[in-house]
């Protein structure tokens, strides 16, 4: 008969060598099974002499427990590899997570207040219905002037103000002007304001609803080439660095002198010529970005500051515009980032 201590050396043996669950409920019953080792065991006490008879059975069940811890843990080894294998396999690429991303408007709006603030500018919001006088009279735009035709208006259906006249949708971000002027009471002042805006217009480069950013700087001394500057430097870091702005002149009741704005095309270069044909996108080599302009006196006026002391600039963009100029951007119609298309949010 071998002793316990042989037996357990079989098991373990035996044990060692077992990888599969099928090779080791042979072994199972090769052990605890009704016919194993151990009852086998326990059947040879008969031959044993009375006064060991204790100790062996307790040898038998000390075995029979180690049998039975051995299978165990071997057991949950052989599931815990196989379970492994199955479900991680660290090589495999790992299952992309669906991201969110910022609708283009968002990011440009982001983009552009960030550009400003670094050169002081404080990003301000006002009203986005407005009394119409902030819109058109405080900005050199009297009822009856013609000038208003320009900014094609919504009217809300609404009891006029006595002073201010009707309500409106703003159809221009330049009502921050006044606002602004009113707010501070006196300059300087360099404010941006970025906002939706709205005018009743839908083809590929308009839509109803649509975000102008409006720049505003006044204090003493303040001239042309600040606002030729400020426009460069927002040029550079908007288009990149090899962009060019010129101003050609223009007019608007609220600006004197009045410019539009253009920036070189990034097709051709300003060349307005690619491979000797002429330049498809803007034909002379030129984009218009905007309009700007010293703000007019009377505007100072109208926001209780006095022209003879201070002078200020003030420009007037497009969000969705610029952000369509914008090399890599590739959007030809406008109206694709309102149609709420994920298809097209997902590109950029
Ligand atoms: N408000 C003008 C528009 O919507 C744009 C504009 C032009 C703004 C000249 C300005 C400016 O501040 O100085 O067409």
């Amino acid at each position: 008969m071998k002793s316990p201590k042989e037996l357990l050396h079989q098991f373990t043996e035996k044990l060692s060598q077992i990888k599969a669950l099928e090779e080791l409920e042979t072994l199972e019953i090769g052990y605890l099974g009704r016919n194993g080792l151990i009852n086998q065991q326990l059947k040879n006490i008969k031959e044993i002499e009375a006064s060991e008879r204790k100790t062996f059975g307790q040898e038998v069940n000390a075995f029979k427990q180690q049998v039975q811890d051995g299978l165990s843990s071997k057991r949950s080894e052989i599931l815990k590899a196989k379970n492994n294998k199955k479900t991680i396999d660290t090589t495999l690429p790992a299952t992309a997570y669906p991201k969110g991303s910022l609708h283009l408007v968002t990011y440009a709006i982001e983009e552009i207040s960030n550009i400003f603030e670094k050169i002081g500018f404080i990003r301000m919001s006002y009203p986005e219905i407005e009394w119409e006088f902030f819109s058109f009279e405080a900005l050199n735009m009297p009822s009856d002037h013609p000038a208003r035709d320009d900014f094609e208006t919504f009217f809300m259906d609404h009891t006029p103000h006595e002073e201010h006249g009707k309500m409106v949708l703003t159809p221009h971000t330049s009502s921050g002007q006044h606002r602004e002027m009113r707010r501070l009471g006196k300059p300087p002042i360099r404010m941006i304001n970025i906002a939706k805006t709205y005018r009743p217009n839908w083809d590929a480069s308009h839509v109803p609803m649509f975000h102008q950013f409006e720049g505003l700087c006044v204090d003493k001394r303040i001239n042309i080439t600040h606002l030729k500057g400020t426009i460069d430097y927002f040029a550079k870091q908007f288009f990149g660095e090899d962009r060019e702005t010129r101003l050609r002149p223009f007019h608007f009741q609220f600006t004197e002198p009045s410019f539009e704005v253009d920036i070189t095309c990034d097709i051709c270069q300003g060349t307005g010529k690619v491979n000797g044909e002429k330049c498809r996108l803007c034909k002379q080599g030129w984009l218009e970005l905007g309009g700007t302009g010293m703000v007019h006196p009377n505007v100072l006026s109208a926001g209780g500051i006095d022209p003879d002391e201070y002078t200020g600039w003030a420009f007037g963009f497009g969000v969705e515009r610029v952000m369509m100029m914008r090399p890599g951007v590739g959007l030809s119609n406008m109206r694709l980032l309102y149609d709420g298309d994920i298809r097209v949010l997902e590109q950029f």
